[in-house]
């Protein structure tokens, strides 16, 4: 039977790159977000180049908590079972701590983190049920040390991370459901529109192949480009505040 594949924040960057991969390896694909156009026009774009795949799209706000688990249990109809859940819906924000206006923070903590949270919740409801599947959460490199200017990001992503972490736990004994960390270095997408500013930048389509590479490997926590932010992770905790301050 064909494996399927749901990503959340599908219609750009490493969304977009990983239902390309995907499709690549055959998978069926659901994918999500609030721009419909742009993911109409990438599923049209799949169906071209992949005859053998079937491809649906899906309207998701993953702020709207309450959509989530519909949403997932309609793919779930239309596929019979769903493989892989990707939630890597996400957004950052730019905020100087001491401005007075949390808006920023409220929302990206609101996407990042209990929009991940309820996709991931949603999908363990149906992993539990059909007794396998797998959860990839799109933390970041970030959640190894806060980054300054993205403290609301960088705590989002560290409770992310912190979160599947202690889901992989729960679900241990249940060894047909795995947990997913993905931590991203800088990976050029709409995200960041000064993102060459920052040091070791890939292309979202090679992130997108390692991605793919450690989700079918089943991995529980993964480092993309691993060169160099797998050394970063345990160096970045260490160095003082003057040196981070200096790179970011
Ligand atoms: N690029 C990097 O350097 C980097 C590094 C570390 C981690 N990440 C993480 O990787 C993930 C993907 O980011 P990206 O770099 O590919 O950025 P991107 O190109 O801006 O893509 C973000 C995706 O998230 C979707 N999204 C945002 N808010 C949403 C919401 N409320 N409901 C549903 N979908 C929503 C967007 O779709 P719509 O606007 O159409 O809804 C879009 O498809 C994010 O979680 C990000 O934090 C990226």
């Amino acid at each position: 039977m064909t494996k399927s594949v749901v990503i959340t924040g599908a219609s750009s960057g490493i969304g977009a790159a990983l239902a390309h991969e995907f499709a690549n390896r055959g998978y069926n694909l659901a994918l999500c977000a609030r721009r419909t156009e742009k993911l109409e026009s990438l599923k049209n774009a799949l169906i071209e180049s992949h005859k053998d795949i079937q491809v649906i799209t899906a309207a998701l706000d993953v702020n709207e908590l309450d959509t989530v688990p519909s949403v997932l249990s309609e793919i779930k109809k239309t596929f019979g079972t769903v493989d892989i859940v990707i939630a890597n819906a996400g957004i950052t924000g730019v905020r100087r701590t001491g401005s007075g206006d949390l808006t920023i923070d409220k929302n990206i903590l609101q996407t990042n983190l209990f929009g991940a949270i309820a996709t991931v919740d949603a999908a363990v409801a149906i992993f539990r049920e059909q007794g396998f599947g797998q959860i990839v959460g799109m933390s970041s490199f970030s959640a190894f040390r806060g980054i300054p200017g993205s403290a609301a990001y960088s705590a989002s992503k560290a409770a992310l991370t912190n979160y599947l972490q202690a889901v992989g736990t729960e679900l241990y004994r249940k060894k047909d459901i795995k947990v997913t960390a993905i931590h991203p270095g800088f990976i050029r997408t709409e995200i960041d529109e000064n993102i060459e500013k920052f040091p070791f930048v890939i292309d979202a389509d090679k992130a997108a192949k390692t991605m793919a590479n450690a989700i079918e490997k089943g991995k529980s926590d993964v480092v993309v480009p691993s060169w160099p932010w797998a050394i970063l992770r345990n160096v970045m905790p260490k160095l003082p505040e003057s040196i981070i301050a200096k790179i970011f």
